[in-house]
């Protein structure tokens, strides 16, 4: 077995120089509910890379969208029985437990108005994500209804979002009216300047609550892995996230 990740997390002493990253709070490793995995085995391998590096539960949040990733809950909950059982039946040690990413559009507020069942993180915190261009029109309007619902929101990627690149005071808004905010690890390498940016001065004006790989692949796991061994990662981990309450 190939324990080369492991390995690279930790220093001549055998001693991780890193913070660990115990639970990943944000990834497609179901197969075939959305962008991520298409098969078992792609999900198997994504799941065991995962484990080898230290990661000791996984939150699949497999995307819900409009008319594009219609997944029910119970879709939801019948993948995670099925993928339990591969990694069982395979001996991978990593717990698997089920959320779903919503998307802010005029399906999910009617999901929301018609008291539908949701699938929160830990059965608290509801993963949100909006258009990269526009603030939805009615989003304070959801966050309400979330709220009403005794869940708490989290926001996914903010650094992606122009709306917020361009505008920290909105950032600063939603954080008062106690929405949380969850950074792609990817985010603090990306390419993408406003994206980088606005992801590392979340983590300095300690706002963000988690941390997730966003995976969807071996590539996005590549990227989310070297983010681990970032300064900005400890000093994520420093100003206190979340995620490892959830273990
Ligand atoms: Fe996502």
């Amino acid at each position: 077995m190939n324990f080369s990740f492991l390995q690279r997390n930790r220093s001549a002493t055998g001693i991780s120089r890193f913070p660990p990253f115990l639970v990943d709070t944000h990834a497609h490793i179901l197969p075939a509910l959305d962008n991520g995995p298409e098969t078992l085995d792609e999900s198997i391998s994504l799941l065991q890379e995962m484990s080898m590096y230290g990661i000791r539960k996984v939150i699949a949040t497999p995307h819900i969208m409009g008319d594009y990733y219609q997944n029910s809950v119970s879709d939801i909950l019948q993948a995670q029985k099925h993928l339990r059982a591969e990694l069982i039946r395979r001996c991978i040690s990593i717990e698997l437990e089920v959320a779903a990413e919503y998307y802010l559009d005029v399906s999910f507020l009617s999901t929301l108005e018609n008291n539908q069942t949701l699938l929160p993180i830990n059965d608290t915190y509801l993963l949100l994500e909006t258009s990269i261009v526009g603030m939805p029109s009615f989003l304070e309007e959801a966050i309400d209804l979330v709220q009403q619902r005794n869940l708490i929101p989290v926001l996914a990627h903010p650094e992606r979002y122009h709306y917020l690149q361009q505008d920290f005071e909105k950032v600063r808004s939603l954080s008062q009216k106690g929405v949380l905010f969850q950074v792609n690890l990817g985010s603090w390498q990306s390419t993408h300047q406003a994206t980088r940016t606005l992801a590392e001065r979340l983590v300095s004006e300690g706002l963000v609550s988690f941390v997730g790989s966003n995976v969807h692949n071996s590539r996005d796991w590549g990227h989310a892995r070297e983010a681990l061994r970032s300064k900005t990662f400890a000093q994520s981990v420093e100003k206190g996230l979340l995620n490892q309450h959830l273990l």
